[in-house]
């Protein structure tokens, strides 16, 4: 969730080429060529993820030092191509590449902006699994999103907030930098002692050795490569397991302890609360990283472990663990749809008000129903966002969350709730589309749907009946 909104309007800088190269060119989408596409041919972000294979795991060993800023990592990504491949892209922007292996051969590469582009020494047949080995270092680049915010490997006065979304992985480790593409992780985070690295999952080990703590984490269902972290900071930590069985770690600044405390003993109550509302918790692990990270502006729902960029509130915490059932489980397909993440999480804050003692979901909707037309909450269509650079604003959150009201008076509650446990339930771990949401919630509810998404999701302007 965003602090603040920002219309910096810093645009994307595509070139005419890789929209050329990307996988929706036939020239490369046969893959007859043996050249893996250097992008997915999402439209927002076309150089983002690529063509040619596709990812199982990633294993990231990663050494940090807050005192230089320095990063020192080596990798082994497990992959499987989906065609023949004489050559293939990972996603990596700044750092310096000291190796690159290709299931256990030195492999040459080049850079090319964000394309890390590798030639193994033998191609690799359609349907092979494949195995890539790198080394590389350096102090990593902030990426900045083409909304202005920075994102990716962000330093801090005592370590580093580390976000994703969308395109932030590339900052710290070579990936399939996609949300189609999701993968199991293990991290092995080595810090001097005093320091704790968070990432996402299980902690499996933390040991101190001549003055430096190395954790390692384990995050073994799916995950998308935005939705990884590896926070490095000075922290309280706290761990315990719920009620209801999940662990729970949570890493805070002692600056913002204070502060954070009373949302974050919301977190079993909360997980409680979804879990019934949206189907069983997906992940094995839970928690909250609180950072103090004053230039960052958003809190991200990194899977199993949302970052935050300051003390949250509890509307916060509701809408982060929210997050985990709608963008963490049930993925993206498309950035276009990225109200399928936020008018869900924002709808469940709205949620959440209404059964505990807050104003009613409909009165949420009739008080932003009522901005005027010139409002920015109309700007442009909530399922249509235009361009990367509007994915994070108020008509994905709030018209979003509106759109859903919208839904539930049409359908009724009890259709409304199946829709939304079936949509967790049946894209468990998986990716879907505004399209497939549209046909569920047509398919529970019996009733044709068309108009009302046609008018909330792809209408421009305030649409003219609330
Ligand atoms: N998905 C996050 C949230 O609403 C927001 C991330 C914003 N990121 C950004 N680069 N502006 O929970
Ligand atoms: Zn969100």
């Amino acid at each position: 969730r965003t602090a603040r909104t920002r219309y910096l309007g810093i645009a994307v800088a595509v070139l005419a080429t890789s929209l050329a190269l990307t996988a929706e060119s036939p020239a490369v989408a046969a893959g007859t060529d043996g050249l893996g596409a250097p992008g997915q041919g999402d439209p927002y972000f076309p150089l983002a993820g690529n063509g040619g294979y596709t990812t199982a795991h990633y294993d990231l060993d990663l050494a940090y030092d807050p005192a230089t800023r320095r990063l020192d990592a080596t990798e082994a990504l497990t992959a499987r191509a989906t065609q023949q491949l004489t050559r293939f892209d990972l996603d990596l922007s700044g750092l310096t590449v000291r190796s690159v292996r290709v299931n256990g051969r030195t492999a040459r590469w080049t850079r090319a902006g964000q394309e890390l582009v590798i030639t193994p020494r033998k191609s690799l047949r359609k349907g092979e699994s494949f195995r890539v080995d790198l080394s590389y270092g350096g102090v990593p680049e902030t990426v900045t999103d083409p909304d202005g915010s920075p994102d990716g490997w962000i330093p801090t006065d005592d370590g580093a907030f580390v976000a994703g979304e969308p395109q932030g992985a590339m900052s710290w480790f070579a990936a399939d930098n996609d949300p189609v593409d999701k993968a199991s992780y293990t991290f092995a985070i080595t810090v001097p002692a005093g320091y704790t690295a968070v990432a996402n999952g299980v902690l499996t080990s933390q040991r101190t050795t001549r003055g430096k703590t190395t954790f390692r984490w384990r995050q073994a269902e799916p995950m998308a490569s935005y939705l990884a972290t590896a926070t490095v900071g000075k922290f309280n930590v706290q761990r315990y397991t719920t009620a209801s069985g999940i662990p729970v770690y949570n890493a805070v600044d002692p600056r913002e302890a204070a502060d954070a405390a009373p949302a974050l003993a919301q977190i079993p109550a909360i997980l409680d609360w979804e879990s019934n509302l949206f189907g069983r918790y997906p992940f094995s692990a839970a928690g909250a990283i609180v950072d103090q990270a004053p230039d960052v502006g958003y809190a991200l729902e990194t899977q199993t472990r949302p970052i935050y960029d300051r003390a949250p509130d509890v509307g916060t915490v509701v809408h982060e663990t929210a997050h985990q059932w709608f963008g963490d489980s049930v993925s993206l397909t498309s950035w276009q749809d990225i109200w399928l993440n936020e008018g869900f999480a924002t709808y469940t804050e709205w949620l959440w008000e209404e059964q505990h003692g807050g104003q009613s979901t409909q009165a949420t909707f009739d008080g932003y129903y009522a901005r005027p037309a010139t409002s920015s909450l109309w700007a442009f269509p909530t399922g249509d966002p235009g361009e990367g650079a509007n994915i994070f604003a108020s008509p994905v959150y709030t018209r979003g969350a509106m759109t859903l009201q919208k839904l539930r008076t049409a359908v009724g509650d009890a259709h409304f709730f199946s829709i939304l446990k079936t949509w967790a339930g049946s894209h468990r771990y998986g990716n879907g589309t505004t399209a497939q949401f549209i046909a569920l919630s047509e398919k529970v509810s019996g009733r044709k749907l068309g108009d009302l998404f046609h008018t909330w999701l792809y209408t421009a302007g305030k649409p003219a009946q609330p």
